[in-house]
């Protein structure tokens, strides 16, 4: 009679699961760190990249790739063997991985003034002090970006929607710096997205997102995202997994199903923004709205030459920077007064958040610094969420009368 396994083994060593051969409708999560071979040979030809196959999670994980491949997809201005993906834990670790393989002691990168806290600190904290060169220049001058322009320079780095100025990229002219000068550009597409404006489209080389934003869209897991040029990437995914900084499957699986209604889903911030946008404009308390769709925005004509437009208008963007008359304090008093828009950090999801910039994100400038960024003491940013407008427009002009009050008082 064959002897029967413990317990304990039979409980480890169960029956495999099933390999369907169907392509499943849902996404499936590969919740594994490792993948067991049928002989050492296999497992080194895996690892060697010999043949096709799964290893480790750091290295490959088909729910991870397929949230890559997704992006990818969806950013992709070439046939979709063009452009590949690759996933990481967050959208600084993206931004990371970009730098980390393209930069080295004594090259230089040029970024926006503004650029988002968390890359200019990388770049200010962590690059620097391996003798990266780094500068800050106005992208919206191209003539001030050009003559920033360094023989060492390798990356521009822009983004396509500031924040919180909502600054358009002018992609077009950056890709004929970047050209000239025999550079990378890179652009930070977070507050854009697919739907609105497809960067590689316009000679970006590679596009980073932070997916913690409207590509998972439910502000409930972080991640991160670069596609682009498979030569590119092909080096961006060796530095993946050796800096090991994966996306998780879990969080793959929410960003993936993410994908799924995110044209739904920015078409719907977009147009809310636009008619809030709109009536906050008129407002007696607001000093300035930056918001792209505003004829009078800087980024107005720019954005309707570079960004998506469908039955519902111009897409542009879906956050909305409003500064009240008054100062800090009258900023302070209308993050405070909103109770449909929450007090929150993070942005793209279904609830419109506000932030009071210079107190939060931006708190790290001081009045000279946000000036020359031209951001006011008093702004705030809206991010519009999936909440009927009506119902914003009446929380936003309550808030508004109680600002007004805080600054005449
Ligand atoms: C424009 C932009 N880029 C990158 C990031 C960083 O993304 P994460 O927080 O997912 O690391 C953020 C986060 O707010 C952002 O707004």
């Amino acid at each position: 009679m064959r002897r029967r396994q413990g317990e304990n083994t039979r409980a480890v060593h169960l029956p495999p699961p099933p390999r369907p051969t169907q392509t499943p409708v849902g996404l499936p999560i590969w919740r594994t760190a490792a993948w067991s071979f049928e002989d050492s040979q296999e497992y080194a030809d895996v690892l060697g990249d010999k043949v096709p196959g799964y290893s480790y999670s750091r290295v490959d994980n088909p729910t991870v790739a397929a949230f890559a491949s997704g992006v990818a997809s969806l950013e992709g201005a070439a046939a979709p063997e063009d452009v590949a993906g690759e996933a990481f834990a967050s959208g600084m670790a993206a931004i990371n991985a970009v730098f980390t393989t393209f930069l080295r002691t004594g090259t230089h990168v040029l970024a926006p003034a503004p650029v988002f806290g968390g890359t200019y600190s990388l770049l200010v904290n962590v690059f620097r002090r391996f003798g990266v060169e780094v500068d800050f220049v106005d992208f919206t001058d191209l003539g001030r970006v050009r003559a920033s322009v360094r023989p060492n320079t390798k990356i521009l780095f822009a983004e396509t929607l500031a924040n919180p100025t909502m600054a358009v990229a002018d992609l077009r002219g950056l890709y004929r710096v970047a050209r000239e000068a025999g550079a990378l550009l890179v652009v930070d597409s977070t507050f854009a997205t697919p739907v609105v404006c497809r960067p590689l489209e316009h000679g970006a080389d590679l596009v980073v997102h932070s997916a913690t934003k409207y590509l998972g869209g439910h502000s409930d897991c972080t991640g991160g995202v670069v596609v682009g040029r498979p030569d590119l990437m092909a080096k961006i995914r060796n530095v993946r997994i050796d800096t090991g900084g994966v996306l998780s499957p879990d969080d793959a699986f929410l960003l993936r199903r993410g994908l799924e209604t995110l044209s739904l889903r920015v078409r719907r911030h977009c147009a809310t923004a636009m008619v809030f946008a709109a009536a906050v404009a008129k407002h007696p308390a607001v000093r300035r709205v930056d918001y792209p769709g505003l004829p009078d925005h800087p980024g107005h004509q720019l954005a309707r030459r570079l960004f998506d437009s469908g039955p519902e208008g111009t897409r542009y963007g879906a956050c909305v920077t409003i500064t009240p008359h008054g100062g800090f304090e009258a900023g302070v008093a209308l993050a405070d007064a909103v109770r449909v828009a929450r007090v929150a950090t993070s942005l793209g999801g279904t609830h419109t958040l506000v932030s009071h910039v210079a107190s939060t994100t931006h708190r790290q400038l001081d009045h000279a610094a946000l000036t020359a960024s031209g951001i006011d003491a008093g702004a705030v940013r809206f991010s519009i969420g999936l909440e009927d407008a009506e119902d914003l427009i009446v929380d936003v002009t309550k808030a508004l009368d109680v600002a007004r009050a805080r600054g005449k008082a």
